[in-house]
Parts: C-alpha cells; sequence; structure tokens
C-alpha cells in the first residue's frame, strides 16, 4: 500500500494506492482502494458510525426534518447499523435531562446485525410472506417514520436491476399504508430514473409530499437516489 500526499483544501488529501496482491481479484483491489480513499469512510470511522450510508440519512434529515424525539422508526434493511444508529440519537436526543428518552427504532436485515444500542434488531426477509404480520406484531403501534435502505442484490443488467429495486420500494409502501402514522413518512431507495411516473401519481394522492434527493454522501457513479413521501393522509 502506498500513500501519496497531495496538497488540498480543508482536509489533507492522502491518496492510498493499493497494489494488487496475490490472490485479490483487480475488483477487489478497486474496493479497497475506493474505501481507503472515501473521506466518508474515513469520517464514519473517525465518528464512531457503522457505516457511511449513515451520512446519506443524516443529510437526507438535515433537509427534510424527518427525525424527531419521541417517533417510532422501522428501518428496513438495516446491517450493518448506521441508519439505526443515527435514527436512534434523533428519537432518543433530550431537550430536558431528567426526561426519559421514549423513541424507538425496529430494525430489519436479512443479514445479522451487530446489536445497535437503543435499537430492536430482527433478522428476517422483509419479502417473506409472513414479514408484514411480524413486524406489524413488533412494531405494536403505528410507525411515525419507516426508513428502507433495501437494495435487490444487482445483476449487473440496468432494467432488471431497477424494476427489482422498485419492486422492493413498492412492497414498503404497501405495507406502509397498514402501519404508518397520519402525517407519517417514508425514505425508500430507488435507482436512476427514480420511481416510475404513475407510481409517483398513487403516492402524492396519499401524502403531502413526493421528492427524489441524491444525498451528497451518495456517490456520483451509483444511480441510486432515495424517494421521500412526508405528510401520509389515512
Ligand atoms: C445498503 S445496505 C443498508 C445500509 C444501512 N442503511 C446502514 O446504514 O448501515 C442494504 C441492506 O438491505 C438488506 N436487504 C436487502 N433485501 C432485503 C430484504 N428482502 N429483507 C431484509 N433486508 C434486505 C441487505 O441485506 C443489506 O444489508
Amino acid at each position: 500500500m502506498k500513500k501519496t500526499k497531495k496538497s488540498g483544501r480543508g482536509e489533507r488529501a492522502l491518496r492510498v494506492r493499493v497494489k494488487t496482491a496475490r490472490g485479490r481479484k483487480t475488483g477487489s483491489t478497486r474496493w479497497l482502494e475506493r474505501q481507503l480513499n472515501d473521506p466518508y469512510v474515513r469520517r464514519a470511522r473517525r465518528e464512531g458510525w457503522r457505516s457511511r450510508a449513515a451520512f446519506k440519512l443524516l443529510e437526507i434529515d438535515e433537509k427534510f426534518r424527518l427525525l424527531r424525539p419521541g417517533l417510532t422508526v422501522l428501518d428496513l434493511g438495516c446491517a450493518p447499523g448506521g441508519w439505526c444508529q443515527v435514527a436512534v440519537a434523533a428519537v432518543n436526543a433530550l431537550n430536558d435531562q431528567s426526561a426519559r428518552p421514549v423513541g424507538r427504532v425496529v430494525g430489519v436485515d436479512l443479514l445479522s446485525t451487530e446489536p445497535v444500542p437503543g435499537a430492536e434488531i430482527v433478522q428476517m426477509d422483509f419479502l417473506a410472506d409472513d414479514a408484514d404480520t411480524r413486524l406489524t406484531s413488533i412494531l405494536g403501534r403505528r410507525a411515525d417514520v419507516i426508513l428502507s435502505d433495501m437494495a435487490a442484490p444487482m445483476v449487473g443488467h440496468q432494467q432488471t436491476d431497477h424494476r427489482r429495486t422498485m419492486a422492493l420500494a413498492e412492497a414498503v409502501f404497501c405495507f406502509a399504508e397498514g402501519v404508518l402514522s397520519t402525517g407519517g413518512a417514508v425514505v425508500t431507495k430507488t435507482l436512476s430514473g427514480g420511481a416510475p411516473p404513475e407510481v409517483q401519481q398513487a403516492l402524492k394522492r396519499r401524502f403531502d409530499s413526493v421528492r427524489h434527493v441524491k444525498p451528497p454522501a451518495s456517490r456520483m457513479e451509483s444511480s441510486e437516489r432515495y424517494l421521500v413521501a412526508q405528510g401520509w393522509c389515512q
């Protein structure tokens, strides 16, 4: 591994070059190099976030003001837990030192997630037949915010990837119908092009506002964007 110093504004940029090692594929070397040179990865490590994805939610929340103390948040596709950490901090933020935190965060993922202090983690497939019933019962009350950073495994065929990711987003909105509290919000990942116009029209009939956003922490080369729907009218 070789570090090359470059003068930069603000944080000094140290470009790390990774040599291809025996047994390591070129793709893995590229991934490693990108991770080592990504300022969000470095910042996440420094600030104790589980993933660089945490910054995407922080930036989305900065813009849309979705997370507030006391809210119940469901985080779908939560591993390794960056969004859960952000949500726990936001819903339990205390104005009054004597007050007890009252917010709740439930994280769900196919994969196992290291426990996130303050969040309840459930390992399950959101697309399983019994997922809606199980999650509704785990929540036990309506959710104020439903977050989904779930991504279908990419196959590299643009239309297929888009269709599968949109299918996940639509499943999130279908589930939200039964559990979202009045005025609640949903954030879901979409790919380039975002939600098709007919889906956006349908959402606009049920939410006060429907917007797409690409937070600065989302990599330029990634086609991901987030659909933010706020003000659910039951
Ligand atoms: C981009 S990662 C989420 C990163 C997370 N927001 C964070 O801040 O650490 C997407 C996650 O979605 C999960 N996922 C994809 N499909 C899923 C499904 N059907 N049910 C549950 N989780 C799913 C994947 O296992 C993966 O961990």
